[in-house]
C-alpha cells in the first residue's frame, strides 16, 4: 500500500471511529491530549468483547490457567528488581532547530515536523547528543510530594503476576506447568506515540505468564506461539495479514532468551501485535534476590526444587482493537453506490442486531420495541426507527452490526420478520419467536 493510500485508509478509520462512536481524542474540547484516546459507546463494547474473547480462551476454557487483577501501583522495589528502573529506556535526541524530540534509533523513519518530506536525519536540523530516557511514569504516594515515596505507573502488567505467583500457587492448587492471566492498564511515556491507538502512553495489556520446568521451556514456547497466532484467526483476522517475526539478538528485551512477535499488516506496514517471550527464570530470580523471599517451586512428583521458567504471551488490547477495525474496514462498490462496511466477526461486534419497524405506524414500532426489549436481556441490540430503512441498514453496516431485523406489514399478519445479514446483504424471513435462537447461533 502506498503512503498516500495508507494515510487515507487510516484517516477513514479514524473518522469512522469518531462518527460512529468508537474512539474519540481525549480532552478534545481543550485541544486534545496527545496520544490519549477515549472509547465511545461502540468502542467500549468492542473492547469488552475482545477482552472477554481473550479471557474465555486463556482462562475459562483451560484448567491450567487462572486469573489475577493486581494493582497498578506497586512497591517501587519491584521495578528495580525487574530491571525497569535501569533498563527500560529509549535513546532520546532533541533537535535544536525545530525543538522536536525524537527516538534516536528511528531518525531515518521519522519525518521532520518542519519539513515533512524529509526524515529527521536528512533535514539539516541541529541534533543534540543521545540521552537515555526512562519510559516509566513516576508519581508520589502520600500527601506530600517531598516526603512521599516515589511510585511508578506500571509499564507492563506482568510484574503483578510474578510477585503474586506464590500466593496463587498456595490458594489455587495449581501445579507447574500452569499460568496466570491478567488484563489491565499499562503506562509508558513513549517518545514518539503514533498511528492513532497503535502506540499510546496509556494502554491496556492482556498478558499471560506460564510457569514451566526449566528444561521444558522450548517446548512450551513453541506451543504458545501456535496458540496465540491461532487466537487471532479465531477472532476473524485474515490469515494473510498475520505473520511471526523472530527477534534477533539486538532486539531482545533485557529479560528474554527468545521472542517472537505476532505481526499484523496495518495500513502503515507490518507491526507488532503481540509478543511471545521466553523470560527464563530472570524475573522470579530477581524478585527472589531483591525481596529475600524464596521463589522456588517444589515438584511433589519428582522431588525437585527449582525456580520456574516463564513463557509470556503479551498482547495489547487497544492494538488488537485497531487490528480488528483495520481488518474489517471495507468500501464495497455496489451497482449504484459505495457502502462502507465493518466486517467485524459477529462474536465481537459491539451491537449484534439493529431492530427496525419499517414505518412508524400500524403497530410496527410497538412490535419492534417489544422484540428489542426481549432480545436485550441476551445481547446488545439497537432500536432505530429514524429515516428510510436503506439508510438505517447503511448506518449499521458502518457500525459493524452483523444483523438487522425489520418488522413490516407481513409481521402483523404472520409474525415473521426480515433478517438482513451485513456482509452478503441477503435477507430471509423467519418466525419472530425463533429470532433469539437464530441470532444466538450466529453471534456467540
Ligand atoms: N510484558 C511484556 C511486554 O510488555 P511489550 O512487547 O513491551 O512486552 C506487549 O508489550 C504488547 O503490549 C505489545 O505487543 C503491544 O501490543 C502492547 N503495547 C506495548 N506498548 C504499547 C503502547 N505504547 N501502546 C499500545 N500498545 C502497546
Amino acid at each position: 500500500m502506498s503512503k498516500t493510500d495508507s494515510d487515507n485508509k487510516m484517516n477513514k478509520i479514524v473518522s469512522l471511529c469518531k462518527r460512529r462512536g468508537y474512539i474519540y481524542q481525549s480532552s478534545e474540547i481543550y485541544g486534545g491530549l496527545d496520544s490519549c484516546y477515549d472509547y465511545g459507546p461502540l468502542g467500549i463494547e468492542l473492547k469488552k468483547n475482545i477482552k472477554e474473547f481473550w479471557w474465555k480462551h486463556m482462562v475459562q476454557l483451560r484448567d491450567d490457567i487462572v486469573g489475577l487483577d493486581a494493582s497498578i501501583l506497586m512497591h517501587p522495589k519491584i521495578w528495580e528488581a525487574s530491571g525497569h528502573v535501569d533498563g527500560f529506556v529509549d535513546p532520546l535526541i532533541d533537535c535544536k532547530t525545530c525543538k522536536g524530540r525524537f527516538r534516536a534509533d528511528q531518525l531515518d523513519s521519522t519525518p521532520c515536523p518542519n519539513k515533512p518530506s524529509k526524515m529527521v536525519n536528512q533535514c539539516g536540523g541541529e541534533l543534540t547528543d543521545i540521552r537515555q530516557f526512562n519510559l516509566m511514569f513516576k508519581t508520589h504516594m502520600g500527601p506530600l510530594e517531598e516526603g512521599g515515596t516515589v511510585v511508578y505507573l506500571r509499564p507492563e502488567t506482568a510484574q503483578g503476576i510474578y510477585v503474586n505467583y506464590q500466593n496463587v500457587l498456595q490458594s489455587s492448587r495449581q501445579k507447574v506447568p500452569f499460568g496466570i492471566a491478567q488484563i489491565g492498564k499499562a503506562f509508558r511515556n513513549e517518545i514518539t506515540p503514533r498511528n492513532f491507538i497503535f502506540r499510546t502512553r496509556e494502554f491496556e495489556q492482556m498478558e499471560m505468564q506460564f510457569f514451566v520446568k526449566p528444561d521444558a521451556d522450548t517446548e512450551w514456547f513453541e506451543y504458545w506461539k501456535e496458540q496465540r497466532i491461532g487466537w487471532y484467526d479465531e477472532l476473524g483476522i485474515k490469515k494473510d495479514n498475520l505473520r511471526f517475526h523472530q527477534h534477533g539478538e539486538n532486539e531482545l528485551a533485557h529479560y528474554a532468551k527468545a521472542a517472537f512477535d505476532v505481526e499484523y499488516l496495518f495500513p502503515f506496514g507490518w507491526k507488532e501485535l503481540e509478543g511471545v517471550h521466553n523470560r527464563t527464570d530472570f524475573d522470579l530470580s530477581r524478585h527472589q534476590e531483591h525481596s529475600g523471599k524464596d521463589m522456588k517451586y517444589f515438584d511433589d512428583a519428582t522431588r525437585e526444587r527449582f525456580v520456574p521458567y516463564i513463557i509470556e504471551t503479551s498482547a495489547g488490547c487497544d492494538r488488537t482493537l485497531l487490528t480488528c477495525l483495520a481488518d474489517a474496514y471495507e468500501e464495497e462498490e455496489l451497482e449504484k453506490d459505495t457502502r462502507t462496511v465493518l466486517r467485524l466477526s459477529p462474536k465481537i461486534a459491539p451491537v449484534k442486531a439493529g431492530i427496525f419497524p419499517l414505518v412508524k405506524r400500524d403497530g410496527m414500532p410497538e412490535l419492534a420495541r417489544k422484540l428489542t426489549d426481549e432480545l436485550k436481556h441476551h445481547m446488545m441490540v439497537f432500536y432505530d426507527e429514524g429515516g428510510a430503512v436503506g439508510r438505517r441498514y447503511r448506518r449499521q453496516d458502518e457500525a459493524g452490526t452483523p444483523y438487522c431485523v425489520t418488522v413490516d406489514s407481513q409481521t402483523l399478519e404472520d409474525q415473521t420478520v426480515t433478517v438482513r445479514e451485513r456482509d452478503s446483504m441477503a435477507q430471509e424471513r423467519i418466525a419472530a419467536d425463533g429470532l433469539l435462537n437464530y441470532l444466538r447461533d450466529r453471534v456467540q
